[in-house]
């Protein structure tokens, strides 16, 4: 999500720093952003030469010192509260109390993620969708601390990246993911109790509801660890069963096969 967000920024004629979790990460990070870029040029989106521009204004480092002059930060690590909290506290330590710090979160209130943060009123949420240079929209939640001024600058950053905004109260799992974990679980159990195949169930969202992709397509594709993440996070607050991961969800995870970046999911790639 990182990198899509960092590709759809370049593209937008920002100067972008990623902060990459170690060395090896550095690497895997330019990879990911030139990958995206080659679809954008085989689409016919953008050229070699904006690709070349672009990439000049890219920078990748494992140093917080770099972001010392951003204008605005945005964490996009695992959906693990003490993860985040931890990365907001050295993002905060190393920026000017004007930087807005985002949060890419798909579910945890921006309230409780606040509190790890000093200065709150320039802390917001700004949930963006994969593949985010592909995808239009932004969730922008204002936790109960937001500024009225961070949430004009969130609205307007994004809109300058041709995405739409859309203001959403704080609430567990926001909009998007509380309407998507339930659909993508349900999908699941309805797997486990034999009504159809995986690919029965796929075929049948795809042709018959003309979604893009099938439940379980688009569950190995967002990660399979990330949906339990996002559920369990919801079922925390809303002590809803809709929202506990079905029993085949939480037997892939234990087993490691977290979708296509593990090369198994739902579905073997
Ligand atoms: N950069 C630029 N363009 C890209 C790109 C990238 N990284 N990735 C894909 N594209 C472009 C392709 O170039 C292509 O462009 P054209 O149509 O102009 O040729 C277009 O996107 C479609 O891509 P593909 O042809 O490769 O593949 P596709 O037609 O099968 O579409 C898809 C792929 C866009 C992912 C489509 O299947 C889709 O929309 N799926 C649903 C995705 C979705 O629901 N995302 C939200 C997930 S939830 C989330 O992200 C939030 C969360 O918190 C969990």
């Amino acid at each position: 999500m990182g990198t899509g967000i960092a590709q759809a920024a370049l593209s937008s004629g920002y100067g972008v720093i990623v902060i990459a979790h170690s060395e090896n990460g550095i690497g895997v990070a330019r990879k990911r952003i030139e990958s995206g870029f080659e679809k954008a040029i085989a689409s016919k989106a953008i050229t070699a030469e904006q690709r070349d521009k672009y990439l000049k204004n890219l920078q990748i480092s494992v140093d917080y010192k770099t972001l010392e002059n951003s204008e605005l930060v945005i964490e996009a690590v695992s959906e693990v509260r003490k993860v985040k909290e931890s990365v907001l506290k050295r993002i905060e330590a190393h920026v000017g109390n004007n930087t807005v710090i985002a949060t890419n979160t798909s579910s945890i209130p921006i309230s409780i993620l606040s509190n790890s943060l000093s200065v709150k009123g320039r802390f917001i949420g700004m949930h963006f969708f994969n593949p985010v240079p592909v995808m239009r929209v932004v969730e922008v939640i204002n936790g109960n601390t937001t500024s009225q001024e961070t949430i004009e600058r969130s609205k307007r950053f994004a809109i300058s990246m041709d995405k739409t905004p859309v203001a959403v109260n704080d609430s567990p799992g926001f909009i998007a993911n509380r309407l998507l974990m339930l659909f993508i679980n349900e999908a699941a159990t309805a797997l486990d109790e034999g009504v159809s195949t995986k690919e029965g169930i796929d075929t049948i969202v795809k042709l018959g509801l003309h979604h893009p992709m099938g439940p379980f397509e688009l569950a190995d594709f967002i990660g399979i660890d990330v949906c339990n993440d996002i559920m369990l996070e919801i079922y925390k607050d809303k002590r809803d069963v809709r929202f506990k991961p079905s029993r085949t969800i939480a037997k892939l995870v234990r087993e490691g096969k977290l979708g296509r970046k593990s090369m198994e999911g739902f579905y073997k790639y």
